[in-house]
């Protein structure tokens, strides 16, 4: 049974794309596997020192996770500052992290060109944390998008190091994971791309109804076919990619013989596919709605994950503190 360990970015609201690309993997996984997904709450001050909604943020993310099916009876769901063993691991690991190849990794140098006023050393050790994170349970895979595989590839470097400079084969090298063949890549309703934060393109799983058809009908489309079988322009094939996640064969079928024979009006294609988003995230919605504001099952969940996780940490940690030659008296 591999160990499965995802960082979850205290900010990310999920959007369809992060339901079919990770987030239906992982509820997946969690039964397969030994999973641990934790809320990267000490990473986000790295970017946000003096974080406004802090606690709320973390208070959506479990939310809409726990709502998407993540079940903290089989997987551990925690917070990373609920385990200061994480914090202790990061320490030992910065002693043997060097500065230079800390300058060197790409997510360093997006942000300080981002946030010249302030680069922090926290930004500069973000990987160091990140390997914390992951070896502390000795995870054998982690899930990670493109933007992540450098970090994870510190993370190997590190615990690699670790093994050699103490002359163990204690940590395990993590690897990425893509989820193979399962990965469903979602695209936006921009016309091109992927669905994402960043680019402004996204249904939400929390999204009002009235958002979502307003967010449909303004999706980019093309002038429509000209003649009878043509191929179609990315803009529109994305739009039934998305039917396609969410209807019925019978329901693609039809827009598609209209687009074939020319007859498609793209308002019918997009009224329709906003009806089938709102009839996928609806009950989502409302399960997150219902979690958010159920303060005494929010707290359950967090300490049973703590607790779940520090079980595992403290036995890391405290192999570890020998490992370097801390010893009782
Ligand atoms: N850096 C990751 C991100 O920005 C979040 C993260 C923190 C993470 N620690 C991790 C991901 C450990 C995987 C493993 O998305």
């Amino acid at each position: 049974m591999d160990t499965v360990l995802s960082g979850i970015r205290s900010t990310g609201n999920l959007h369809l794309g992060n339901y079919f690309g990770a987030v239906k993997n992982f509820v997946k996984m969690q039964h397969e596997n030994r999973c641990f997904f934790f809320v990267a709450d000490y990473h986000s001050l790295t970017t946000h020192p003096t974080p406004e909604n802090l606690h709320n943020n973390i208070r959506v993310v479990l939310s809409e996770y726990l709502a998407a099916g993540l079940d903290p009876e089989v997987a551990t769901i925690y917070i990373q500052s609920d385990v200061p063993e994480i914090p202790e691991l990061y320490l030992l690991l910065n002693m043997n992290a060097y500065v230079g190849e800390l300058e060197r990794t790409t997510t360093f140098k997006d942000k300080i060109r981002k946030q010249p006023e302030n680069i922090n050393a926290g930004l500069l050790t973000y990987p160091v944390l990140m390997c914390a994170d992951i070896i502390i349970h000795n995870a054998d895979k982690v899930p990670v998008g493109k933007d992540q595989e450098q970090n994870l590839e510190m993370a190997r470097r590190f615990a690699r190091r670790f093994n050699h400079m103490y002359g163990v084969e204690y940590f395990t090298m993590p690897e990425p994971y893509n989820f193979g063949s399962e990965l469903v890549k979602v695209p936006g309703l921009d016309g091109t791309g992927k669905m994402g934060k960043s680019e402004g393109n996204g249904i939400y799983l929390s999204d009002e109804p009235k958002m979502i058809r307003k967010k449909v009908m303004r999706a980019v489309t093309d002038t429509g076919p000209q003649e009878p079988n043509s191929p179609m322009s990315e803009p529109v094939a994305n739009l039934f990619y998305l039917l396609e996640l969410l209807s019925t064969p019978d329901t693609v079928e039809h827009f598609r013989a209209s687009y074939n024979d020319c007859t498609i009006r793209y308002g019918d294609l997009k009224k329709q596919l906003a009806e089938e988003m709102i009839t996928f995230t609806t009950p989502i919605r409302e399960r997150i709605q219902e979690i958010y504001n159920d303060t005494a099952y929010l707290g359950k969940v967090v300490k049973m994950g703590a607790e779940k996780a520090r079980e595992s940490a403290s036995k890391t940690v405290r192999e570890v503190r020998e490992i370097i030659g801390y010893k009782p008296f």
